[in-house]
């Protein structure tokens, strides 16, 4: 039997999908966190190049995941897990322009694990349950290791808000209510048993695409 059956059994269907997910993607959060790439920026000895090559990447992945999220929203069916706070496109994309300057399109590359990545959330990103996934990996790790990053490389390479505006939400005031909201929105999604192991399946896959797109990133940097 697989995940996507209608017959799949929900191993503990009383648990908030908010735990599921947390306790599903435990291991693969640590290993994301153990990855060389982002403990090489977390350590500082990340060039600066390889950051901006980190935020050429991310431009990629939010476009496919923000433009997924709001046909979902156009088609009445997000769930109400879209929230412009969140918009992530227009940050990266000044973050970009200050980082390689105005020609910042045909000077960013976008490397094969990334295209990977960009191609599951076009197939999967109009299914609900697949993008709550998506979404769920991105934004609330933005919201919360992302932050450590973001003081990281500000201390390493001395930039200060801009190149680094992707890290700031200036719309959510505080970020743990935030949070939790978003996690209530997951609680909140009539799903049926299947659906549930669609989306805790599919966040598993949306941290194995982010780590090889550290993969890819470490060697492209010589890691
Ligand atoms: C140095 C790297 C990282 C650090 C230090 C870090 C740290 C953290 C911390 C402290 C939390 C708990 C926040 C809370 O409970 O409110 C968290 C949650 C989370 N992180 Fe990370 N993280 C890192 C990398 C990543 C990466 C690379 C991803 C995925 C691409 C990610 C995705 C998430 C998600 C989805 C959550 C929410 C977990 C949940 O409560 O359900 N993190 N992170």
């Amino acid at each position: 039997m697989t995940a996507t059956t209608e017959q799949v059994l929900d191993p503990a269907p009383d648990v908030p999908l908010s735990a599921a997910l947390r306790t599903g993607t435990r291991e693969d959060h640590e290993a994301a966190e153990r990855s060389t790439f982002v403990e090489r920026l977390v350590d500082g000895s990340l060039p600066l190049a390889g950051y901006v090559d980190l935020a050429a990447q991310q431009h990629a992945v939010y476009v496919a995941l923000e433009a997924a999220g709001e046909r979902l929203a156009a088609a009445g069916t997000d769930g109400d897990l879209v929230f412009a706070e969140l918009v992530r496109v227009p940050a990266i994309e000044a973050d970009l322009a200050h980082l390689l300057g105005d020609d910042w399109r045909t000077r960013a590359r976008v490397l094969p694990a990334t295209a990977a990545y960009v191609a599951r959330l076009d197939a999967v990103g109009d299914d609900l349950p697949r993008y709550a996934a998506h979404a769920y990996t991105r934004y609330l790790g933005d919201l919360s290791g992302g932050q450590v990053l973001k003081r990281m490389i500000e201390r390493h390479h001395g930039l200060r808000g801009d190149g680094v505006s992707f890290y700031d939400f200036p719309q959510i005031h505080k970020l743990k209510p935030f949070k939790d909201v978003y996690r209530e929105r997951l609680d909140a999604l009539a799903l049926t048993p299947a659906q549930r192991a669609d989306v805790v399946a599919e966040a598993r896959v949306a941290f194995r695409l982010n780590r090889a797109v550290f993969a890819d990133l470490a060697a492209a940097h010589g890691l």
